[in-house]
């Protein structure tokens, strides 16, 4: 947030339901703050029902761009006067900017995962995927993952015909056989002469739920190079705990919270967020989760 709230101030925010619990205005404020831009970031909690109002209010007024969070990424896109094409693709926003006659939406999670694994020097070129967990999350993973050169994406889910399905489409995009569907289980027998880039999609182990582990098998982990978990609390879940035990490097999803949190800022406000002012917002954030 500015330091002062004026008449020239510009008006950012989220939308969810819920939204109290978000960590966004968090990172936009003191990211306006360091950076001295007279802007300030809200959050709106917005019913369904009242989403394509909320949008039309929010342009009425002049907002300057908005965030869009569960469960309104997919529904919001028909109140949009335009869409990027990765949005597009993936089926969700979670950025509004504002253009002449409404707003375009983006999607700044996956290019955020992808800048998280780049500041943590994790390759994805090349390497061999396993993801785990096959919602709407694991579909934009697995979208990211190809579309940055993967050599290989296996998904693995409880339920095999949502790995299926994303796997179907997938290779349907890109135009070979790149991805690969299981059910759980079938992680017993994952080819052993290779080391993966392990991403954790789906919500166990997330608070409360702090004690479980989606796959408990050690030998599984001896397998692990990287191990994301998209969850970022707590802040090392079972899963992280036992890739770290294999002797793999873990992170978790917080990372991902704040680039997508700054690829978004930077489309509103048309700056470059410098590294030393992310990594300063980054502490805060840990800060914030104990
Ligand atoms: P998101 O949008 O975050 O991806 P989602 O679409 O609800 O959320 O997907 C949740 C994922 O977590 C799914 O892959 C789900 O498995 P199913 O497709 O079989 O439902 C997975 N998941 C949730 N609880 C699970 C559990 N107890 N064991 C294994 N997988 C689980």
């Amino acid at each position: 947030m500015s330091k002062m709230i004026d008449g020239k101030t510009r008006v950012l925010g989220v939308m969810g339901c819920p939204v109290e619990h978000t960590k966004s205005p968090a990172i936009h404020n003191m990211l306006a703050q360091e950076l001295g831009l007279n802007v300030c970031y809200l959050p709106f909690h917005v019913e369904r029902e009242d989403l394509q109002d909320a949008v039309k209010g929010a342009l009425g007024l002049g907002i300057l761009g908005l965030n869009v969070t569960v469960p309104h990424k997919s529904e919001v896109i028909k109140g949009l006067a335009d869409i990027d094409d990765l949005a597009k693709e993936i089926g969700a926003v979670n950025t509004l900017v504002r253009v002449d006659g409404g707003f375009k939406g983006y999607n700044t999670d996956m290019p955020g995962l992808l800048r998280a694994m780049a500041d943590d020097k994790v390759t994805v070129c090349g390497a061999d995927v396993v993801i785990l967990g096959a919602g709407g999350v694991a579909r934009a993973v697995a979208m990211m993952l190809a579309k940055n050169g993967a050599a290989s994406i296996q998904i693995f889910n409880r339920t095999m015909e949502k790995a299926q399905a994303i796997a179907e489409e997938m290779n349907a995009l890109v135009k070979q056989d790149l991805v690969k569907a299981f059910a759980l289980a079938d992680l017993a027998e994952l080819d052993r002469s290779k080391k993966y880039l392990v991403i954790q999609t789906t919500n166990v182990g997330m608070d409360p739920d702090c004690n479980s582990c989606v796959w408990e098998d050690p030998a599984f982990y001896e397998l692990v190079d990287v191990g994301y978990d998209l969850i970022y609390k707590p802040r090392e879940t079972v899963f992280m705990q036992k890739v770290k035990a294999a002797g793999g490097r873990s992170y978790n999803g917080l990372k991902m919270l704040l680039y997508q949190g700054i690829i978004a800022f930077e489309l509103w406000n048309q700056v470059q967020v410098p590294d030393e002012l992310a990594y300063k917002v980054y502490d805060k954030l840990l800060e914030s989760l104990d």
